[in-house]
């Protein structure tokens, strides 16, 4: 078995999907605490799959964790389990400490414990992967070359604060106790069953619905996007092959200014769905108030992940942008049971 932490949101549900998709892989056991971000639709496929055991609770339960190690003894975890939005942080910090840094630690402590005890084989193969964003190392500037693992950490924001002390201590858990982890720092994800507070999504179904499409700011903020099908295989090579102790970055070498990715979004709904009265989508694009601290730029050079192991991203930002587009339109039952009524209030919080 392997342990998948958040196996419910948006990565890990693709990562547990993905996995199992391969007969030959081991079965999961998925802890996710389903908090707002956390959807068992994305898992419904797997309802009747004996290899996919999920567990209702939250990494920071000490004993729950412990649990789970000694009864399914578990050849790797991987710890996607995170509040992961940068304007909740901004709203309220508490469950960003809660969870990413304290609970974390947890997890860390509890794998230790349970990885003392195992014997040789099962000790040398064993791994704890931390799943963390390349939000740690801070903003660029225009010129500044992309972000390598040698960069410092210089977080902005309570998230990218929570998530660059969780990436300390796991660093800490590898150099005093020899316990055995890697890291992997991804770019901007997208893709299927990404929840609708975060720019892509949000822009498809605001659109759909006909409401404004909110740019923060100037809208020249840049990203480097990676579609998650392509962050799952990096994992799992780091997973496979990744040397203990180390971090890798992941990224797509697709940087785009928000703007254009919200107008490429337009461009493909004019094309696939358009609206009745001729009109474009990118009439709806409305700039709004700037997010407070907001980083300007992020670039991934993921070139250690290349030249070491051998990964590539699959997708183009064409051809991603187009896949995740079509899903959204075609999937409507998912996205009726994420549009509830504490998203709602999330909406209006933020952008009323
Ligand atoms: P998400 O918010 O969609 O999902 C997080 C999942 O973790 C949810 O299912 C939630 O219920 C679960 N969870 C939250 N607190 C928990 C707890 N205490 N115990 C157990 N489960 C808990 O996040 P995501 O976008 O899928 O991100 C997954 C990981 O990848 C995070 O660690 C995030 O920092 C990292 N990351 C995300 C991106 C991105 O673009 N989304 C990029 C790089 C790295
Ligand atoms: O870089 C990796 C990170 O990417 C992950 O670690 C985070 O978990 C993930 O949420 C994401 O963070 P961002 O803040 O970059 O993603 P978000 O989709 O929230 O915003 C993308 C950009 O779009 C950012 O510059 C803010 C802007 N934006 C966002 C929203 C929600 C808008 O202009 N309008 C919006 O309504």
């Amino acid at each position: 078995m392997i342990l998948v932490t958040g196996g419910a949101g948006f990565i890990g549900g693709n990562f547990v999907l993905d996995w199992l998709s391969v007969p030959s892989n081991e079965g999961v056991i998925n802890l996710d605490k389903l908090t707002y971000a956390g959807n068992l639709a994305t898992l419904a496929s797997l309802k009747d799959d004996p290899h996919h055991i999920f567990v209702h609770g939250d990494i920071g339960d000490k004993e729950l964790v412990a649990k789970l190690l000694k009864e399914h003894q578990p050849r790797a975890i991987v710890n996607f389990a995170a509040e992961s939005h940068v304007d909740r942080s901004i709203h309220g910090s508490a469950e960003f400490v809660n969870t990413n840094i304290v609970g974390t630690f947890n997890l860390l402590e509890c794998a230790r414990e349970y990885w003392n005890e195992l014997d040789g084989s099962a000790k040398k193969v064993f791994r704890f992967h931390h799943v963390s964003t390349d939000e740690v190392y801070g903003s660029l500037s225009a010129t500044d070359s992309a972000f390598t693992e040698t960069n410092s950490y210089e977080p902005n924001s309570p998230y990218s604060a929570s998530k660059a002390a969780s990436d300390h201590l796991v660093r800490a858990w590898f150099h005093t106790y020899g316990f055995p982890v890697v890291t992997t720092n991804c770019s901007n994800n997208y893709g299927p069953y990404h929840f609708p507070e975060k720019l892509i999504p949000l822009a498809i179904l605001n659109a759909l619905n006909g409401k404004p499409l909110p740019i923060y700011g100037d809208g020249q903020q840049i990203r480097d996007w990676l579609y998650v099908g392509d962050h799952c295989s990096a994992i799992r090579e780091v997973l496979d092959k990744g040397k203990l102790g180390e971090t890798y970055n992941i990224g797509g070498w697709n940087e785009k200014a928000n703007i254009d990715v919200v107008k490429t979004i337009c461009a493909i709904l004019d094309e696939l769905k358009p609206l009745a009265d001729g009109k474009s989508y990118v009439d709806q694009i409305t700039y709004v108030k700037d997010r407070p601290g907001h980083d300007r730029r992020y670039a991934i050079d993921a070139s250690k992940l290349e030249r070491e192991l051998g990964w590539r991203p699959f997708e183009t930002f064409d051809t991603g942008i187009r896949k995740t587009v079509k899903w959204y339109l075609d999937n409507p039952v998912w996205i009726e049971g994420v549009v509830s009524g504490s998203y709602r209030d999330w909406l209006s919080k933020q952008y009323n």
